[in-house]
């Protein structure tokens, strides 16, 4: 017999969640480069975001680093999933690195969009985080045009060379909600502002909103599985609360579960951010169940079924290597 309270109790897990299409082709870049070309094979930067997916591919022979000049000569280099500027691939090409590029095709678009943009001419408004990755690599795109513009706060401030020729591009892991609200006060400022041709804020981010935002309005906490450096996933936790979760907090894993967190609370809500394996997850429901929590029912709320391709290059040795 259930008390009062285990009756009331109920655990909503938030699906879509975890790996999008763009982490899933970066991870498996990485272990089939592993395959194909043996241990050490070097990685500029987190293949992605989430410290356990970089402790596993570590311990498999990857080494990560910051800059290409830790990578030796005549070395295999992974570039990550967030993409790199032109510059990082021109450094690569004079250091006679093999290079593999696992950025996401999602990203890439953006950079072609940025591209597109500068050739017409335009000067252009990044929406995006300063120092992220990401934005950083798309900025390389066009530094002379590219000018960051972190949120509403900062649209007083943008000088531009002509007020008629500004289009405006984002980071693909932002919030849906706060950057329309970045792009109407510039659409203020600048009438004619040119939009992207299709959404720069990727499928899997949208959908991860969507999910938690679904969760959360009758939620007492929100537990958002994914690293502090996932823009995604620290996006997650904005979200719930937003949506009106009574708390909502981003751990790693499992350990980082506070007890206090669980006081008097019935209804909780969990989801992952895009980088984030599964068995994370499994960890939190797990440790919910020790609780005395009842099993979790998935609330689904979009289907995903888009895979990419592994890189070319990587596909290619594959083959001669069979
Ligand atoms: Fe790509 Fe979006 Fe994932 S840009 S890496 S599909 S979060």
């Amino acid at each position: 017999v259930l008390s009062p309270d285990e009756a009331e109790r109920a655990v909503l897990l938030a699906a879509p969640r975890g790996y999008c299409a763009g982490v899933d082709r970066a991870v498996i870049t990485v272990e089939k480069a592993l395959e194909t070309y043996g241990a050490p094979v070097y990685v500029r930067k987190q293949i992605v975001h989430n410290k356990h997916v970089v402790q596993t591919l570590s311990d498999r022979g990857a080494v990560f680093v910051e800059e290409l000049d830790e990578v030796p000569a005549g070395q295999t280099v992974v570039f990550s999933a967030h993409g790199v500027s032109p510059q990082v691939h021109a450094d690569a090409a004079e250091r006679g690195l093999k290079t593999i590029d696992a950025t996401c095709p999602l990203v890439t678009k953006v950079h072609h969009e940025a591209k597109r943009f500068a050739a017409d001419d335009y000067d252009i408004l990044l929406i995006g985080h300063e120092g992220h990755e990401e934005v950083e690599g798309t900025s390389g795109e066009a530094p002379e045009r590219i000018q960051l513009v972190q949120g509403p706060d900062d649209v007083e401030n943008i000088v531009v060379r002509d007020p008629d020729k500004v289009a405006w591009l984002s980071q693909t892991t932002l919030s849906v909600d706060e950057t329309l609200e970045t792009v109407e006060a510039i659409r203020v400022r600048f009438p004619n502002l040119l939009d992207p041709p299709s959404d720069d804020i990727c499928y899997a981010t949208q959908n991860r909103q969507l999910a938690v935002k679904e969760i959360s309005a009758d939620a007492d906490l929100v537990i958002v599985v994914g690293s502090g450096n996932s823009s995604n996933s620290v996006r997650l936790v904005e979200v719930a609360l937003e949506a009106g979760a009574k708390a909502s907090y981003r751990v790693d894993d499992a350990s980082e579960m506070r007890e206090e967190w669980l006081e008097g609370v019935d209804r909780v809500a969990v989801t992952s951010g895009a980088s984030v394996p599964e068995d994370l997850v499994e960890g939190v429901l797990a440790l919910l169940a020790e609780r005395g929590y009842p099993d979790a029912r998935a609330v689904q709320s979009a289907e995903e079924s888009l895979i990419f391709a592994l890189p070319p290059e990587l596909r290619r040795d594959m083959r001669t290597a069979a």
